[in-house]
């Protein structure tokens, strides 16, 4: 018996020969089990193409992640311990003008900073320290002091958090944690 090449084509439905079938069969010599069969020249070509594909996908995410690196945050002092009272907030800038941010001082030994910005729609929050969250007036969201989530309301982000330092009495900004949730 001989092995057939799978790249022939295929056996007509009456197994007789090529040259023994009808005109019609010879005039459309459509081979549909042909037609439908993937070669293995064409799967190697697939799967070379493919892992060409995931290869410089792999690279782009490598090349962005390199050249897309965490911005270099300035250290910026914003304020001294001792000009905040416990439960008091202050409203500083950080790292520029364009952007608001509040510092809580929710206990003794607890310094708290976040943007002032809602994640909704940009409404300033106001700190309620005395109820441990941040409120935001425009659609009544509100944001747990001690994390920044959301607690209720339509924000849709917690509050990006400005990572603090305290030298002595000094307190510095030197970083915003921009958080998805
Ligand atoms: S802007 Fe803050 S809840 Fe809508």
């Amino acid at each position: 018996m001989s092995v057939r090449d799978p790249d022939e084509l295929s056996v007509p439905p009456d197994g007789r020969p090529a040259s023994e079938q009808p005109q019609w069969r010879k005039d459309f010599p459509i081979d549909w089990p042909q037609d439908t069969y993937i070669s293995r020249r064409e799967l190697g070509k697939f799967l070379v193409l493919t892992s060409f594909a995931f290869v410089v996908g792999q690279a782009w995410i490598w090349i962005k992640g390199w050249f897309g690196r965490a911005p270099k945050w300035p250290v910026t002092k914003i304020g001294r311990v001792s000009e905040i009272s416990v439960g008091e907030t202050l409203l500083f800038h950080y790292p520029d003008k364009l952007h608001p941010r509040l510092l809580v001082r929710a206990s003794e030994h607890e310094l708290l900073a976040y943007d002032q910005k809602c994640t909704h729609l940009s409404c300033p929050v106001i700190a309620e320290v005395d109820k441990s969250i941040f409120y935001c007036p425009c659609h009544h969201g509100t944001f747990d002091l001690k994390t920044g989530r959301v607690i209720s309301g339509p924000p849709p982000r917690p509050l990006p958090k400005v990572k603090l330092r305290v030298q002595g009495d000094e307190i510095f900004a030197v970083g915003v944690e921009d958080r998805m949730s």
